[in-house]
């Protein structure tokens, strides 16, 4: 049967009933290329679907009124809708491969132990993983022979991708719909990301090198970042960082030791670490991939927090101290690791310190273990006031630019293959 069909069949009645629906069509044989990406997306749906799963029977209303909602509600509707969805589009995929006469890929653990820890880190941690896995279905999209697919992948896309506006309005400090493109990953630069949470299983594709930021506090433009990653050799001289976001047509490339966000950036941000200067182009299918040594890792850095999000992310914080202004739009809270990893911004995750009901509070020395430990780290930014930020920034490369701002900073309209 078609992918697509299963897929509304499976909406309206009980899955087992799609295995035995009576009508077949004819279709060509899947190539080696289609089931490669459709085994690839069914491991990311499983991997979805299992932190949403796990995310829901560890956390109770009471941590998500702690996380700051304004309701717990608010929160926990969103994400019974996702993992609903998830776990829908793994059984969907499962089900087309074995259609296709194959099998998908068994015997994956999935293990978010080092995110779990809080509604906060797992809120963060879920925005980065449907950006991802938006990234995912577009850069995998080249890759299919049979327009069928492609199609029914397209019809998965576009839910992950309002999974993803959700996400970022219940961070409370992101913008609903940051850019006018998204970005587009390989599956060996999504691996680099989801990667560190799987084990068990050969997903048959090489992972490109993890990439960790390792900054402790808050991210913003102006801020300097520093990474580890095993990739990475001792003598940095000739390595450069690359940011890369939706809007851009390549990626911003600085010296590895000046690696200094932008002014401009808002939403999601792929870092890499590659041996040379040239940007790496946002277009997926021509995106030069012989000289990235590690990443991409994902980074929001939210510098235009929105009314919506602040009104689900609770206006007011009725309890407890104002020492970190929970709640203002001056300082959000946007993310796992780099949240949990300054004492400062620990105050901000404890939005009601005086509950004794739930540890939120995160030591510096864990947070680096959990940045280490899972590569799902993103950024808090706190927007420059007054663009103040933004005089930090230098222009560093020679013959670079270092200050993003507008759809396309050579000043010519070509935005991911689309060009004027
Ligand atoms: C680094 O640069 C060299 C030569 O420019 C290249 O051959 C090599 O594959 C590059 N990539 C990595 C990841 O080291
Ligand atoms: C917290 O902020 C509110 C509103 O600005 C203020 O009324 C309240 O007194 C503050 N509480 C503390 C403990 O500072």
């Amino acid at each position: 049967m078609y992918f697509a069909s299963s897929i509304s069949i499976l909406a309206l009645v009980a899955p087992a009933l799609v295995s035995a629906a009576p009508m077949r069509h004819m279709r060509r044989q899947a190539s080696a290329a289609d089931l490669l990406v459709l085994k690839f997306a069914g491991v990311l749906e499983q991997l979805e679907s299992q932190f949403y799963s796990q995310a829901l029977l560890q956390f109770q209303e009471v941590d998500f009124t702690i996380a700051g909602f304004s309701d717990a509600q608010v929160a926990i509707e969103q994400f019974s809708t996702i993992v609903i969805d998830e776990t829908t589009h793994s059984t969907i995929i499962e089900e087309e491969i074995i259609d296709l006469g194959s099998s998908s890929i068994s015997g994956c653990s999935f293990d978010f132990s080092s995110v779990l820890t809080d509604v906060t880190i797992m809120a963060a941690t879920a925005r980065v993983v449907e950006n991802v896995g938006v990234a995912a279905y577009l850069g995998a999209a080249h890759l299919l022979d049979d327009a069928s697919l492609l199609t029914a992948a397209a019809t998965i896309l576009t839910v992950e991708a309002r999974h993803q506006t959700i996400l970022n309005i219940l961070s409370g400090s992101g913008t609903a719909i940051p850019n006018a493109f998204d970005l587009a990953l390989s599956p060996s630069e999504v691996l680099a990301i989801a990667g560190p949470f799987i084990s068990g299983c050969d997903v048959g594709v090489a992972a490109n090198p993890t990439l960790t930021v390792t900054n402790t506090g808050s991210i913003t433009p102006g801020t300097s970042l520093m990474f580890s990653s095993h990739a990475i050799p001792s003598d940095t001289s000739k390595l450069s960082c690359q940011m890369l976001t939706g809007d851009m047509s390549f990626s911003v490339s600085l010296p590895y030791s000046q690696c200094v966000v932008p002014s401009g950036i808002n939403g999601p941000v792929a870092i890499y670490v590659t041996n040379d200067t040239q940007p790496l182009l946002a277009n997926v299918v021509e995106r030069a991939t012989v000289n990235v040594v590690a990443g991409p890792t994902m980074a929001f850095i939210d510098t235009q927090p929105q009314t919506l999000g602040q009104l689900a992310h609770s206006g007011s914080s009725s309890s407890g101290s104002n020492t970190s202004s929970v709640s203002s739009a001056s300082t959000t809270v946007s993310s796992a690791a780099a949240s949990a990893s300054s004492s400062t911004d620990t105050a901000s995750i404890a939005a009601a310190p005086t509950s004794s009901t739930s540890t939120t509070t995160i030591s510096p020395a864990q947070a680096s273990s959990l940045i280490s430990s899972a590569s799902a780290q993103n950024a808090v930014a706190t927007p420059g006031v007054g663009g103040a930020a933004a005089a930090v920034v230098q222009d560093s490369t020679p013959g670079g630019q270092n200050s993003y701002s507008g759809p396309s900073p050579d000043g010519h309209t070509n935005v991911n293959g689309f060009t004027n």
